[in-house]
């Protein structure tokens, strides 16, 4: 079997190490790790396959012999360093926002879009973690019943903006001094409306990011428009889901098709109060689907409720199933 030299570019971040986790859990066929990251890091130690790996400072000769690169240390690090990878000969997953919408890179959900990883001219995106999870739910949808129109609110965890908000959010439970202030307002016992940063029509561009990123994988012309929701849970992002079809649909239709679809599981029984959780969805790959429910004011469409976890699917594990198939082919 051929073997990878694999370098994680964020590699003590909470993406970076989940990164590893996941390679090592699915056996990615991994030849030399190159954990990197900043100065703060280097000398640091990973384990990966039950050894101790130096972490390395990212510099622009990091990627000598890499052949896939990881990066999930910010957009600004990967619009500065990817192109260093990518002329070392690797081929850059990247998780932050930086290429996404460029024309050239193709931003893949393997179950919803696997065939444009192989468009690629070096370098993957992989999407913005609240997106992946509902455009697994939504792709087997679209493709029976045409979507029309998608309205989503979300309930995202503070793992979502990093270690240094999970700091804040245990310091202010705990009643101590803070470590860090990721957050302009208090997030414990508390809900900010207010992911990333506000443009001039009073979105946010995680909202933004929702809207343009799931036209482009779904290669769909899918109306999203979403209000996008920090809260004081560390498990993973829940979005509530309202999706107008174009051709009738029924509950149980919808049911069905998304207990086939990949990726996906549906906990749905109301009378033994099932329904998808974050505590649940936390260190799975899986996308939850439940509250499954006609809109009675619309001729067809449905409210669902979706959860999982934004480390894994919605960042590691979405960017290791690349990885592999990459390395699969076409
Ligand atoms: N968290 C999520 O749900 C999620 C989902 C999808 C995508 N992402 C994206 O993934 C990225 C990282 O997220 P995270 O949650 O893992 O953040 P994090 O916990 O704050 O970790 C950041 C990582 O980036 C490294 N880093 C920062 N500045 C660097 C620099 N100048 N050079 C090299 N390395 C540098 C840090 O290294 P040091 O230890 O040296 O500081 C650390 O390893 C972000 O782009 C984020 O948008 C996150």
């Amino acid at each position: 079997m051929k073997l990878y030299d694999v370098a994680v570019v964020g590699a003590t971040g909470l993406v970076g190490r989940k990164m590893m986790q996941v390679l090592e859990e699915r056996k990615f066929p991994v030849n030399r790790l190159v954990p990197l990251a900043s100065e703060r890091s280097a000398g640091k130690e990973v384990r990966f396959n039950g050894k101790a790996v130096k972490v390395q400072k990212l510099e622009p000769r990091s990627f000598e012999g890499v052949h896939v690169a990881l990066f999930s240390a910010g957009a600004g690090v990967s619009k500065e360093f990817a192109p260093h990878a990518v002329k070392a000969g690797a081929v850059v997953i990247d998780n932050s926002s930086a290429f996404r919408m460029d024309e050239d890179t193709p931003l893949v959900v393997p179950e919803v879009n696997r065939h444009a990883i192989f468009r690629h001219k070096g370098i993957i995106a992989n999407p913005n973690c609240s997106t992946i999870q509902m455009v697994v739910v939504l792709k087997p949808l679209h493709d029976r019943f045409g979507i029309r129109r998608v309205v989503v609110s979300t309930y995202q965890s503070v793992t979502g903006a990093g270690q240094r908000a999970v700091a804040q959010l245990e310091d202010e439970i705990a009643g101590r001094p803070l470590r860090e202030k990721k957050f302009p307002y208090p997030i414990a016992y508390n809900c900010l409306p207010h992911i990333d940063v506000f443009f001039d029509d009073g979105y946010t561009k995680e909202e933004i990011k929702m809207k343009l990123e799931t036209k482009k994988i779904m290669e769909a012309d899918v109306e999203v428009t979403a209000t996008t929701v920090r809260v004081p849970v560390l498990g993973g992002h829940s979005e509530s889901v309202n999706i107008e079809f174009e051709k009738p649909c029924t509950v149980s239709e919808v049911r069905s098709l998304l207990q086939r679809a990949p990726g996906v599981i549906v906990q749905d029984d109301p009378a033994k109060n099932l329904y998808p959780m974050p505590l649940n969805s936390y260190d799975k790959d899986e996308v939850f689907v439940g509250r499954i429910r006609k809109d009675e004011t619309i001729p067809s469409g449905i409210n669902l409720w979706i959860v999982s976890d934004n480390i894994r699917k919605g960042a590691a594990t979405n960017a290791v199933q690349i990885a592999e198939a990459l390395i699969a082919g076409a």
